[in-house]
């Protein structure tokens, strides 16, 4: 049972315009693993460095695109959580819902989220790594990775990697949705990937009720104003059940 303080349940309960900020820790529940934990974190076993940056796939596509291509697979093979329907049903009951997620995997939509704003694009989106357009069809190669149908460059994911700007409809959408809220529930980020992590100092400065979830401390607990200390999953139930 999550214990949510007074002041929380009350702002929760009665709040007209929310939005969800989700990272890694919303899909652990998942069974996908998280970046930065200590043991079991991608990046436990590899440095972000020589996967996610274009500089690494430059270097090394063939390593890197069999990287995602494991993330792919075992992304697919996730089903979406609670806490990923929870937020689903908000959306349903809450006057002014959004939700803005750093994750790239899809399982806000595969619980039924008809408008996930995907700051950090998304794993199973194909682009072309010379021109940046997306790809429909790519040409599978005995080489991998498989190649632009127009130019014959290399094909990447659609994620945003390290050093390469956020896409530009969805980050000015977030700062303008976070500009306006009466409540933002951050839950399961370390808060430690800008711009991203700077968006609830935004919501935080413009008014905004900003309730944390996450079984650890972080970058961001200072600033909100209640911390859940609590798996996102269970949290977000409770929350949800403020408003059913
Ligand atoms: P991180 O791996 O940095 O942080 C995951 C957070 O989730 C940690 O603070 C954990 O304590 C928390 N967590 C773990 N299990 C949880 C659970 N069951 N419920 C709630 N919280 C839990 O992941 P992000 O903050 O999402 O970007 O990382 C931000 C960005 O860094 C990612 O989008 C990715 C990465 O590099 C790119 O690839 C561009």
């Amino acid at each position: 049972m999550i214990e949510i303080p007074h002041n929380a349940r009350e702002r929760f309960g009665n709040a007209r315009s929310v939005a969800f900020l989700t990272g890694a820790g919303i899909s652990a529940e998942s069974g996908v693993p998280t970046f930065r934990e200590a043991q079991a974190g991608l990046w436990a076993r590899y440095s972000p460095e020589d996967l996610a940056t274009p500089q690494a796939f430059a270097r090394n596509p063939r390593m890197v695109w069999e990287w995602y291509q494991w993330r792919r697979q075992l992304v697919m093979e996730a089903s979406p959580n609670l806490g990923h329907e929870a937020i689903a049903a908000m959306e349903r009951v809450i006057p002014k819902f959004h939700l803005i997620t750093q994750n790239v995997d899809g399982l806000h939509q595969k619980a039924g989220s008809t408008r996930v704003i995907e700051l950090h694009g998304n794993i199973f989106q194909n682009r072309c790594f010379r021109e940046g357009m997306v790809l429909d069809l790519v040409l599978e190669s005995v080489d991998p990775p498989p190649r632009c149908p127009h130019c014959g460059g290399p094909v990447r994911p659609g994620v945003v990697w390290f050093g390469e700007p956020l896409p530009q409809r969805e980050i000015h959408e977030a700062e303008s949705i976070c500009g306006d809220l009466d409540i933002l529930v951050v839950a399961g980020t370390s808060g430690l990937v800008h711009p991203a992590a700077g968006l609830p100092a935004r919501a935080k400065a413009a008014g905004a009720f900003v309730i944390e979830i996450n079984p650890e401390p972080t970058a961001l607990s200072e600033l909100a104003d209640v911390h859940l200390r609590a798996m996102a999953g269970p949290a977000l139930v409770a929350l949800l059940e403020l408003r059913v």
